[in-house]
C-alpha cells in the first residue's frame, strides 16, 4: 500500500514530462539549452538551414549553452564581420575563437606542423601544383589539405579561390593559422569521428602519403574494424587500456591520452623520424619522443615486441637513406654543380625520376614499415624505389655525364648491378 503514492507520482511525471516534450519540440530528444543571444538565430535557422540546427542541437555544445551566437559573434570592424539581421556574426569560426573556450587543445595545436601545413609556398610541391600542374589544380587539390589564405573582396565576402576550404594550416582572415574543423566537423563536433581513421584519411592518404592505406591493410585495422563496438568511440575519456583496449586507431598513436600521458593536440610529439623529407633525419629529442609513442604500445604489447619493431623500423629507415635516398642526392647535387641539370624544376627527365624515388616510393616504403603495413613496404615500396634507382636514375645520369655513377656502383650494396656476387658477398649483404 506504501508504494502505491510514490509510483502514482512517478507516474504523473513521465506523463507530464513527455506530453512537455512533445508539445515543445517534436521529432527531436534534444538536450540543447538555448542563450538568449542565440535564440533568434535558432527561429529563424530551423526554418532557412534545418540540418544545421539538428545537427547542433544533438552536440555537447547545444548541452553547455554553446549555441549558433557563442561560436559565430564578431565585433564590429573585425575583417569578416557581417551585418546579419541586426547582429554582426562571421562565418569563419577560427581556432581563435575556438581557443576562448579551448585554450590547450588550441596552443598545442598552433605549436604542431599541422598549423604550418598553409607554408608551403616555397616548397617544390608548391611549384609542381601552381606551375607545372595550373593554379585551378592548387585550388580544389592542395589547398584543401594544407589550406588557403583567406581572402575577402571589397563586398566583405570570401573570394572563390580561397573558401571553402578546410585545409589543416589555413590562414584566417583574423590572422590565427589553421582549421580545427578539418578533423570536428560541423555541426555535431562528434568526438567519435574525430577519433576514427576516415578523419585523418582525408588527407592522409595517396601515392606519397598513403597512411591510410597502409593502416587499412594493418593488423591493427583488422582488430579495430571487427572490433568496433567494443572501442567506446564517444566516451568523454578515452584512454587506452582503460576505456578500451581491442585496437589502435591513427588518434590512438599521435592524439590521445594513455595512463602515463595526456591526450595532444601536438600531433609530431610522439615521432623519432621524418620520414617524409627526401633523406629521413632524426627529429629533436628524438628519444623522448620515442619513448612517448612505445608507452602507447606497452598497453598492448610486450617491451621485447616494441623494441624489436623499432629495430626493424630503424634498420628499414636507414636501408632507404644509405643505399638509395642519398645516392641519388649525391649524384643529383652533382650533376647541378656540373651543370648537367638547370635550376627549373621538373622541366627535365630526371628532375621526375628523383621526385619519384623519394617523395612518392620513398615514403610509401617508409610508412610502410613504421605503421606495419608490408605491401606498402614491398610492392609499393622498395620494388618500386629499386626499379626507379637501378633502371631508370642510373641510366639517365649516366646518360648526361658518363662515370658519374661509378663509385656508387661499386660499393658493396650495389656491386651486383654490375658484377655477379660471390657466396661470400651474397652472404654479406644478408646480414641484417
Ligand atoms: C531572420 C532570419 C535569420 C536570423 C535571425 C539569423 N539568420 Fe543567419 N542566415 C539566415 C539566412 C537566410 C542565411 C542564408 C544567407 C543569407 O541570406 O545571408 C543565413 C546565413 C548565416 C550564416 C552564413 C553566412 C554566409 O555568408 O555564408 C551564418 C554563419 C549565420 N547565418 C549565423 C547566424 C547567427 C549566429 C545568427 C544569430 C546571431 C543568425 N544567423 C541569425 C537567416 C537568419
Ligand atoms: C562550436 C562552434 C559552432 C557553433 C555552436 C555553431 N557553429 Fe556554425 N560553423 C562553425 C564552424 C567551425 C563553421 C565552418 C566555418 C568555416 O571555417 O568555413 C561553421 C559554419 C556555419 C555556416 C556556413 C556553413 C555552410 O556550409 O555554408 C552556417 C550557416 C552556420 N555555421 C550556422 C550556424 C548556426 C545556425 C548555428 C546554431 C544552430 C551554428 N552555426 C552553431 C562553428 C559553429
Ligand atoms: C563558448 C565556449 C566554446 C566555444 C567557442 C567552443 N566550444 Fe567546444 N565545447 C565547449 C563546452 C562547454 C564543451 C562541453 C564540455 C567539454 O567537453 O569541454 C565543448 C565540447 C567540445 C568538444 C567535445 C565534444 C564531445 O562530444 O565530447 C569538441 C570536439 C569541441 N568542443 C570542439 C570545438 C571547436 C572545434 C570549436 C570551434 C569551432 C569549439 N569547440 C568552440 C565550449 C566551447
Ligand atoms: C590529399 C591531401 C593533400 C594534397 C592534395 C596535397 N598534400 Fe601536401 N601533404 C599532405 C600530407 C598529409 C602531408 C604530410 C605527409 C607526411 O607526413 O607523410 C603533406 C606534405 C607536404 C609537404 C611536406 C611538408 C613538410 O613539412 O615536410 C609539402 C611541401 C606539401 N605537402 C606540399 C603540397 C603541395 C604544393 C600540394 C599540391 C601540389 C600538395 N602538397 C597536395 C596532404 C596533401
Ligand atoms: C588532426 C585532427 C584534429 C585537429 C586539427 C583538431 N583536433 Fe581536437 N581532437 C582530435 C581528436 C582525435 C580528439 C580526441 C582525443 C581523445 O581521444 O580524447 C580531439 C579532441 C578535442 C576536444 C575534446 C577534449 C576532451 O577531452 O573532451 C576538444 C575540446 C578539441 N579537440 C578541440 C580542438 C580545437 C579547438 C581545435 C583547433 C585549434 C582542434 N581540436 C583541432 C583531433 C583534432
Ligand atoms: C585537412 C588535412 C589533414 C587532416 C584531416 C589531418 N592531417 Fe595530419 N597532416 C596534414 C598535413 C598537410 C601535414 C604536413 C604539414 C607540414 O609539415 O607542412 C600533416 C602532418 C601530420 C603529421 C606529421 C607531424 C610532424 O610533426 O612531423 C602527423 C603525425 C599527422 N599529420 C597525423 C594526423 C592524424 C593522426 C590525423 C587525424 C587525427 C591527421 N593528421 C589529420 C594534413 C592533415
Ligand atoms: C599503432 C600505432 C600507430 C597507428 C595506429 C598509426 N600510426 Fe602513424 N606512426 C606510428 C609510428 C610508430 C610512426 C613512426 C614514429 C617515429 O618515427 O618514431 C608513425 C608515423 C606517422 C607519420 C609521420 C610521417 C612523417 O612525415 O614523418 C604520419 C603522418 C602518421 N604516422 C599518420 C598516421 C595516420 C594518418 C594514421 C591512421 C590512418 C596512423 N598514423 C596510424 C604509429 C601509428
Ligand atoms: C590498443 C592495443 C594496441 C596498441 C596501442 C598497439 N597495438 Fe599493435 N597490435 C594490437 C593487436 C590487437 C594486434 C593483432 C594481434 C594479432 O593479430 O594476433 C597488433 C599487431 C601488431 C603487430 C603485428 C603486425 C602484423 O601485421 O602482424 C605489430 C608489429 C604491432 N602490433 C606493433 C605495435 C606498435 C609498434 C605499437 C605502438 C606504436 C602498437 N602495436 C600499438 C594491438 C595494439
Amino acid at each position: 500500500m506504501k508504494y502505491i503514492v510514490p509510483i502514482v507520482v512517478i507516474l504523473l511525471c513521465c506523463v507530464g514530462c513527455s506530453l512537455e516534450k512533445k508539445g515543445n519540440l517534436p521529432l527531436t530528444t534534444s538536450r540543447a539549452v538555448v542563450t538568449e543571444d542565440s535564440k533568434q538565430c535558432l527561429e529563424c535557422h530551423t526554418k532557412k538551414t534545418p540540418a544545421i540546427v539538428a545537427s547542433w542541437r544533438e552536440s555537447d555544445h547545444a548541452e553547455a549553452s554553446v549555441g549558433c551566437y557563442e561560436c559565430h559573434s564578431a565585433e564590429d570592424g573585425e575583417i569578416d564581420a557581417l551585418d546579419h539581421f541586426g547582429n554582426t556574426v562571421a562565418v569563419i569560426v577560427s581556432p581563435k575563437d575556438c581557443g576562448v573556450c579551448h585554450s590547450v587543445e588550441t596552443e598545442q595545436f598552433l605549436g604542431s606542423h599541422h598549423a604550418k601545413g598553409g607554408e608551403v609556398l616555397g616548397s617544390l610541391d608548391n611549384y609542381l601544383g601552381e606551375v607545372v600542374e595550373g593554379f585551378g589544380a592548387s585550388v580544389s587539390g592542395c589547398q584543401q589539405c594544407h589550406g588557403s589564405i583567406v581572402e575577402i573582396t571589397d563586398e566583405g565576402k570570401f573570394t572563390a579561390a580561397t573558401w571553402p576550404n578546410f585545409g589543416i594550416g589555413r590562414v584566417n582572415p583574423d590572422g590565427s593559422a589553421g582549421s580545427c574543423s578539418s578533423c570536428h566537423s560541423r555541426h555535431d563536433f562528434s568526438i567519435a569521428q574525430a577519433r576514427s581513421p576516415e578523419t585523418c584519411g582525408r588527407c592522409h592518404l595517396g601515392p606519397d602519403h598513403p597512411q591510410k592505406e597502409v593502416y587499412d591493410e594493418s593488423k591493427h585495422n583488422i582488430a579495430y574494424r571487427s572490433h568496433i563496438d567494443e572501442m567506446n568511440m564517444d566516451s568523454a575519456s578515452w584512454v587506452v587500456g582503460v576505456d578500451y583496449s581491442a585496437a589502435p586507431t591513427c588518434a590512438t598513436c599521435h592524439v590521445s591520452a594513455t595512463p602515463n600521458q595526456p591526450k595532444t593536440h601536438n600531433i609530431g610529439l610522439r615521432l623519432s623520424w621524418n620520414i617524409r623529407a627526401p633523406v629521413s633525419f632524426k627529429t629533436e629529442d628524438s628519444d623522448d619522443k620515442r619513448k612517448a609513442m612505445q608507452e602507447v604500445c606497452f598497453n598492448c604489447h610486450s617491451p621485447n615486441y616494441v623494441e624489436n619493431f623499432y629495430v626493424q623500423y630503424d634498420a628499414g629507415i636507414n636501408l632507404y637513406n644509405t643505399k638509395f635516398a642519398i645516392p641519388s642526392k649525391d649524384i643529383i647535387d652533382q650533376l647541378k654543380e656540373a651543370d648537367k641539370l638547370d635550376t627549373t624544376p621538373f622541366n627535365e627527365p630526371l628532375d621526375w625520376i628523383y621526385f619519384y624515388l623519394w617523395h612518392h616510393e620513398g615514403r610509401r616504403a617508409r610508412n610502410g614499415i613504421a605503421m606495419m603495413g608490408p605491401d606498402y613496404v614491398q610492392w609499393h615500396g622498395f620494388y618500386d624505389i629499386a626499379e626507379r634507382f637501378y633502371m631508370e636514375l642510373i641510366p639517365e645520369a649516366e646518360h648526361l655525364m658518363p662515370g658519374i655513377t661509378g663509385e656508387i656502383l661499386a660499393r658493396p650494396e650495389h656491386k651486383w648491378f654490375t658484377t655477379e656476387l660471390t657466396p661470400e658477398e651474397r652472404e654479406e649483404i644478408s646480414n641484417y
